[in-house]
């Protein structure tokens, strides 16, 4: 066992908060040593085209890492990939912490970043455990799943979310025969609203995929150990080779539960990304923090979220504490669809078509009390982009403008 004195700040995970942290550290001039500990194979890479243009094979995977070598090293990142943290220790005296990895090495350090993301929430029916159920959060699962996909003629994908959506679309796009089965009454229930559910229901059915809403699997029949058909609730039996599953994720907080620090759904956090310990701050997906625009404490699944949560955590490391309240912004690529979204629709109240759904060209705009809160843009990066840029100005777009497709939203001089 060998164990090594780094002191500095040890960053545990390596995504795309990880790395943002450990820059905005240097950019904010910290001078101490930085470690990234990350439990992948790879140095961190951008995991959203894993779903769409490395599924469809479109980029190979050299393209997706965010940074050289050479970078880290000038910029004195330690990047340790195949380190799994499985035991953390932060002593009550001062003392430095310890981080043990499962290959034996240990690390000390005196703070702590836990950017430790989140894990896809796993299918329990019957046969879930069979060869050819395949799931999709980091690039070794979806070198796999493109593999797998290219002898697969029937797909089955479990879950109308992103990632569901997102596969079934290259599954398509790649000529396979795709079901998706999704339990609630409607797709991407969790962010948006029913009329954009509705339309990517039609959009989806017009590019040939069979979805089965209100749906779930009751177990998976094998053939010689590999996945053959799936029994559905409602008796029907569906002949496949390849299950996608894309049921949601939760936060990986085992770290933080060891600490002692407070979790509830996500490692809570303050405004300025701090958990309930001084030296420990928690970051992207795996924290549940304030935010302006929400009532209580929101865990925010996206790239954009990680990035500006990691900005705000490196301010708090270097003692110049910024309070968290970017505004929220994330996209999904769906064959021909560009989904984009800006701002939190929790709790609105009324929403304005702007734009044509026929043509797959449109946006919903949310409004709680007459006040815009949020977009969600189908291949309308001009809508998207005034919204964005309203919320982050506090520029007002009344839910008359944005029902006028000949106001271009753009904020009056006095405004700017
Ligand atoms: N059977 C069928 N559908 C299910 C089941 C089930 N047993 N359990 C959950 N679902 C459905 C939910 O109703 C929901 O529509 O799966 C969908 C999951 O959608 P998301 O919560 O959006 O999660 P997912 O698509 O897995 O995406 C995970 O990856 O790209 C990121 O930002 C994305 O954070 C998201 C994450």
């Amino acid at each position: 066992m060998t164990s090594e004195p780094t002191a500095g700040v040890l960053i545990v995970g390596g995504g795309q908060a990880a790395v943002q942290l450990a820059i905005s550290l240097r950019h904010l001039g910290a001078d101490e040593p930085i470690t990234i500990l990350s439990e992948e194979q790879r140095p961190p890479y951008q995991r959203p085209p894993l779903s769409k243009a490395y599924l469809l094979g479109a980029v190979n995977s050299e393209s997706l890492e965010f940074r050289s070598e050479e970078f880290y090293a000038r910029e004195r990142i330690a990047v340790r990939t195949e380190h799994r943290v499985l035991d953390v220790r932060l002593p009550a005296d001062g003392e430095p912490g310890v981080a043990t990895c499962d290959n034996g090495t240990t690390l000390e350090f005196s703070r702590l970043a836990l950017a430790t993301g989140s894990r896809p929430r796993r299918l329990t029916v019957p046969g879930a455990e069979l060869d050819g159920v395949c799931y999709l959060r980091d690039l070794a699962d979806a070198t796999e799943l493109k593999e797998r996909m290219q002898d697969a003629e029937r797909v089955l994908v479990v879950g109308g979310g992103f990632i569901g959506l997102e596969a079934a679309a290259v599954a398509r796009s790649r000529g396979k025969d795709v079901t998706v089965v999704e339990a609630s009454d409607r797709l991407v229930g969790r962010v948006v609203s029913p009329l954009v559910s509705d339309f990517y229901r039609e959009a989806h059915e017009r590019r040939g995929t069979r979805l089965l809403l209100g749906a779930s699997i009751e177990r998976i029949e094998g053939r010689a150990g590999r996945v053959a058909a799936a029994h559905l609730d409602g008796g029907e039996r569906v002949a496949i080779e390849l299950i996608v599953v894309g049921i949601g994720v939760e936060p990986r907080v085992e770290l933080a539960r060891q600490l002692g620090l407070e979790v509830d759904n996500g490692i809570v956090v303050d405004e300025f990304a701090r958990t309930s310990d001084p030296r420990v701050v928690a970051v992207g997906d795996c924290a549940a923090t304030p935010h302006p625009s929400a009532d209580g404490l929101v865990r925010l699944e996206s790239v954009g979220h990680a990035v500006d949560h990691a900005k705000c955590a490196a301010a708090a490391l270097t003692g110049a504490p910024v309070s968290y309240d970017a505004v929220p912004w994330f996209w999904s690529d769906q064959d021909t669809l560009k989904l984009q979204i800006a701002g939190l629709s929790g709790g609105f109240d009324q929403t304005v078509l702007r734009g044509d759904p026929g043509e797959e060209r449109f946006s919903v705009f949310y409004f709680r009390d007459q006040r815009l809160i949020a977009v969600n843009s189908i291949n309308s990066p001009r809508d998207y982009m005034a919204v964005r840029r309203a919320l982050t100005t506090g520029h007002r777009i009344t839910p008359e403008a944005a029902a006028d497709a000949d106001n271009p939203l753009r904020p009056a001089p006095a405004d700017l």
